[in-house]
């Protein structure tokens, strides 16, 4: 398979015969340890080796990348900071505010990134006019999936109100099943909250809560009705769900065990591993009360300035493969995720996919795009923290819902 373009070849010789070097291998941080992330990895492995750039894998489990990220701050203080980072959001560009990253201009102009990027991904791949990562794609975290068979055999319609959900969660859990399949980490919570408070405000009330932080939308009633949404939430998940990693909740789902579960779409590639598909087996749709807005996080690949110029080449050849249009495509179909492109055709994506690919394009359209708060786009990582504790703290019961919306404010103008 053949997903390198011949610009993207220009531009790999370009920065080669710049460097006058030749490929070295690439050491790859990342948190792609589940089964269905390991198979999207591949399909990124196999291109680079089709290139013979080898790969030096440097995996940190944790959905979410916090664990991730507290190796990389211990590397590049050690001095040695790895090539190439999967990262999110505002922790891209605190690195190139703190002048780590390399600057991939060069490839990012032979390839006309500029032009095919959305400006939603642009915002966080640049700095002051520079390139400095390359998006690999768009996640969204507003979702919910449902095992199909379950919900048939309770004679349960998909719900596409929050009322609706409430009933199909009562009604699985009164068969003896459990409704909500849930893994108690601050950032799965967080992940559910993010679908939640869209539900409950919409996309304004979540941009004065989430992005402009705003000390009245944080306090708000709205924002208790979101708490109380969350405790129902914790009412319908099983006895065991404390510290559960968020594939083995997906699993859960697949194997019948549980009916729903709200997670971003990197769970769909726990599905498709599996060998399941949309429509069939599972359903996937929009958590209740949120459709039309998109709150999302694009995983970045961001490049370390080296000073071997053999590696800079790899860089160089790294980002253009990922940025190609057929490896977008590729990737994606894999990982769950859609193409961080406009120009990539939906053809091989299956109905989840083809669902993301129009609602993104949609909901930018409509200005009904935004930054996931749980997965670092819509505020700085002490902002996010803040957040995670407080919900975090409240799912398991610390805090009431008004007194929870009251420390939210709290934690929030601290962490500022
Ligand atoms: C997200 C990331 C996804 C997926 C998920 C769970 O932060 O954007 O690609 O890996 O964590 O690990």
């Amino acid at each position: 398979m053949r997903y390198f373009g011949k610009k993207s070849m220009m531009a790999a010789a370009l920065l080669a015969s710049t460097s006058m070097a030749s490929a070295a291998d690439v050491e790859v941080l990342h948190w792609w340890t589940s089964g269905g992330e390991a198979a999207a990895l591949n399909v990124l492995k196999d291109d680079l080796a089709g290139q013979s750039i080898g790969w030096n894998d440097m995996p940190v489990a944790g959905g979410g990348g916090e664990s991730a990220m507290t190796v990389l701050r211990a590397r590049v203080t050690a001095g040695d900071p790895p090539t190439a980072v999967q990262m999110l959001g505002f922790d891209i560009l605190d690195w190139a505010e703190e002048g780590a990253l390399a600057n991939l201009n060069d490839v990012a102009a032979a390839e006309g990134w500029d032009a095919v990027v959305p400006a939603a991904l642009q915002a966080f791949a640049k700095h002051d006019g520079q390139w400095i990562s390359a998006p690999v794609n768009v996640h969204s975290t507003n979702w919910v999936w449902a095992n199909k068979a379950v919900l048939d055999e309770l004679g349960i319609a998909q719900p596409t109100t929050w009322a609706e959900f409430e009933a199909a969660m009562a009604a699985v859990k009164a068969a003896g099943k459990t409704a909500l399949a849930h893994g108690g980490q601050a950032w799965q919570e967080a992940t559910m909250f993010d679908g939640v408070v869209l539900s409950v405000g919409g996309v304004d009330f979540y941009r004065k809560a989430f992005i402009d932080l705003d000390p009245e939308a944080l306090g708000s009633d709205m924002m208790v009705e979101a708490f109380d949404r969350m405790a129902t939430l914790r009412s319908y998940v099983d006895d065991n769900f404390s510290g559960r990693d968020w594939n083995l909740a997906s699993a859960m789902v697949i194997n019948g065990d549980a009916a729903f579960q709200i997670m971003g779409d990197w769970a769909k590639g726990e599905f498709l591993n599996a060998g399941k598909t949309p429509g069939e087996d599972f359903l996937c749709f929009r958590v209740p009360g949120s459709a039309g807005t998109v709150s999302f996080n694009s995983d970045q690949f961001a490049m370390f300035a080296v000073e071997s110029a053999d590696a800079r080449a790899s860089q160089g050849a790294m980002a253009a493969s990922i940025m190609s249009p057929s490896f977008q495509s590729a990737f994606n179909v894999v990982k769950g995720s859609v193409p961080a492109r406009t120009d990539v055709p939906n053809d091989d994506f299956d109905a989840c996919g083809k669902q993301g690919m129009a609602e993104l394009a949609a909901a930018a359209d409509s200005d009904s795009l935004v930054g996931s708060m749980a997965h670092g786009h819509a505020n700085r990582a002490s902002v996010k923290n803040a957040m995670y504790d407080v919900v975090t703290a409240h799912f398991n019961g610390e805090y009431d819902s008004a007194t929870a919306a009251e420390e939210l404010v709290t934690a929030v103008e601290l962490a500022q």
